[in-house]
């Protein structure tokens, strides 16, 4: 088993890594215009969105902090139920601070909308939103995400951080993967 395995297991790439790398430019000159004047708490959901959080925070001019959190969500493999159990905190006390929640992609959206009504709870000043990725289900979620890389269709999807079994976090394209992953 090698590197040069990996692009065997895929399907179809939906978006590739120039695409991802020109919109999460767009999206850190947006976040930049809005949090002017302001330090934003960038809070990384573990382990998704390492990848989106070290591309937008480099991508961004203004002053940021970074912290992160791991949460498990009760479910099936490739479903959230909602029901979630925090692994890792955050490391800083959040009272007053404006947060920006950074996930690599939405589904259902209910593993975030705990995260962010528990953040609200801390004391913080303002929780937005920003996912690389988003599914169609998310138009039910309880939640508003403010900012929005590319929406996905209703296909399972790696890269990107985005893994299947703990695997394929580190493709730089987003893709579907081929059936013969999924039965061996
Ligand atoms: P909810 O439904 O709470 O779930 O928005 C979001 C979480 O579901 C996982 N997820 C995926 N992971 N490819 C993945 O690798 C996908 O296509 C996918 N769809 C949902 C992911 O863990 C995310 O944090
Ligand atoms: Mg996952």
């Amino acid at each position: 088993m090698d590197a040069a395995d990996i692009s065997a297991d895929l399907e179809h790439v939906l978006y590739t890594a120039d695409q991802i790398e020109a919109r999460v430019k767009e999206l850190a000159a947006q976040i930049d215009a809005e949090y002017e004047g302001r330090q934003p708490l960038l809070v990384g959901v573990l382990n998704g969105a390492m990848i989106i959080m070290s591309d937008l925070c480099r991508a961004m001019h203004g002053h940021v902090e970074v912290d992160w959190m791991a949460i498990s969500s009760y479910g099936s493999g490739t479903h959230s139920s909602g029901v979630v159990r925090i692994l890792k905190d955050l490391t800083s006390d959040i009272a007053g601070r404006d947060v920006l929640v950074v996930e690599d992609i939405i589904d259902t959206g209910l593993t975030l909308s705990y995260l962010v009504h528990n953040l609200l709870t801390r004391g913080a000043a303002s929780v937005k939103v920003a996912t690389m990725f988003r599914k169609p289900e998310a138009v039910h979620a309880p939640v508003e995400v403010s900012y929005v890389g590319f929406d996905l269709p209703d296909e399972f999807v790696v890269g990107y951080g985005l893994d299947y079994d703990g695997r394929y976090r580190n493709l730089r394209d987003v893709a579907t993967l081929a059936p013969h992953v999924y039965h061996h």
